[in-house]
């Protein structure tokens, strides 16, 4: 048992399953338990993943979306906090006892040309987690791969060639290939799309949608793209400096985003309908993320905030579900009435007055 709030799976029983997740570097690059210049990446993470679920993790650069992704795929080992797959935990494991279970987690990375060997044709890059995990060999591994790539909507007769003879779209189709062909139980997408053309983007994203129908992985999808990260999403989690301040189900975040972070991402993401996007008032967070390093006061957002008051800088929010069951959201200012009306105060020019304001003395 843990007091520790869940961003909730609706769906089944969880695939993944992630208990206040820290991930602390030293300053240096080294992982580290305590002591001092200690990068906190990612600072008291928990999150569900069910069945056939996708949840997706946005939030700006550096937030530490990419470090949850690897500690979720095994690849780095956490400071604190548990991970558990399938019902097993994984953050104790030794190499040896991980191996078996890296036939259940996969990643892609956002840099499909860095993550594919160039030595290897792309029909051996497909079948070398096969190989790995002694699971098909001759004629079978070679069916294997072809419907593959077909399924990735490559042509059989790529498989001879190298990465550097295929455009960025279909490395990245490689990349799912290779990623997908052991069938995990958990896909782990690290933004997957952020490096292609955007016409490309779309193509890769509804063949991601369609794999996932057909084939029933649970995904973790990171991105800092609102728009592509709600594309492909049940249920997004929305990361900053290292903690979820605001999680949902996708539609949910869109209709009534909460904290006033999640409010500032979606007043910068473009609106299809001209009149609307005339209407709407953006809002301009000031500064950058701060550093890991020296985390703020309180809550963590309160430097940025074009809301906060006193209590923000002194006490941190803890996540709950202030507004309903399966919404949680850390804010001090939002109550079971609702979030503050950011956008409002920004344009009645409220927000960062001095009198009960805190960000402009900061
Ligand atoms: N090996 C490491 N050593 C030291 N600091 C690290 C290491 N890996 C990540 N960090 C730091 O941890 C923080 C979170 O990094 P992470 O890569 O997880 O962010 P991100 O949300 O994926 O960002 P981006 O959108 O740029 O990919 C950053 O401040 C980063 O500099
Ligand atoms: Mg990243």
């Amino acid at each position: 048992m843990t007091s520790v709030p869940q961003v909730r799976s609706q769906a089944g029983p969880p695939v993944l399953d992630v208990t206040d997740l820290s991930v602390h570097f030293s300053a240096g690059g080294r992982l580290l338990g305590r002591g001092r210049d200690v990068v906190r990446a990612v600072d008291g993470v928990s999150l569900r993943i069910g069945q056939g679920e996708v949840l997706g993790l946005v939030g700006e650069s550096g937030s530490g979306k990419s470090t949850v992704g690897r500690a979720v795929a095994g690849l780095l080992r956490p400071t604190s906090g548990s991970i558990s797959l399938g019902g097993r935990e994984i953050t104790r494991l030794s190499r040896s006892q991980m191996r078996p279970l890296r036939r259940d987690v996969h990643i892609v990375f956002q840099d499909p040309y860095s993550s594919l060997n160039p030595r290897m044709s792309i029909g051996a890059i497909v079948a070398e987690p096969l190989r790995q995990h002694g699971v098909a060999r001759g004629r079978e591994r070679d069916r294997q791969v072809d419907s593959m790539l077909a399924k990735v909507g490559l042509r059989a007769q790529l498989r001879d060639r190298y990465p550097h003879e295929l455009s960025g779209g279909q490395r990245q189709r490689v990349g799912l290939a290779r990623a997908l062909v052991l069938r995990p139980r958990l896909f782990v997408a690290d933004e997957p799309v952020s490096a292609l053309d955007v016409s490309v983007q779309a193509a890769i994203l509804n063949l991601l949608t369609d794999l996932q129908e057909e084939m029933g992985f649970s995904c973790l999808f990171i991105g800092h793209d609102l728009s592509v990260v709600e594309f492909i999403s049940d249920r997004i989690a929305v990361m900053y400096l290292g903690k979820i301040v605001e999680a949902t189900t996708r539609l949910r975040l869109f209709e009534q985003p909460q904290h006033p972070y999640t409010q500032a991402l979606f007043s910068a993401a473009p609106l299809p309908d001209p009149p609307l996007q005339r209407g709407r008032v953006r809002i301009v967070l000031s500064g950058d993320l701060p550093s890991p390093l020296d985390p703020p006061s309180g809550c963590s957002f309160h430097t940025r905030c074009p809301v906060a008051v006193e209590r923000c800088r002194s006490d941190e929010p803890a996540l709950t579900e202030v507004t309903g069951p399966g919404h949680a959201v850390a804010c001090h200012l939002v109550d079971e009435h609702g979030p503050p009306d950011v956008a409002a105060a920004v344009a009645a020019g409220t927000a960062g007055t001095k009198e009960d304001r805190v960000h402009d003395q900061a």
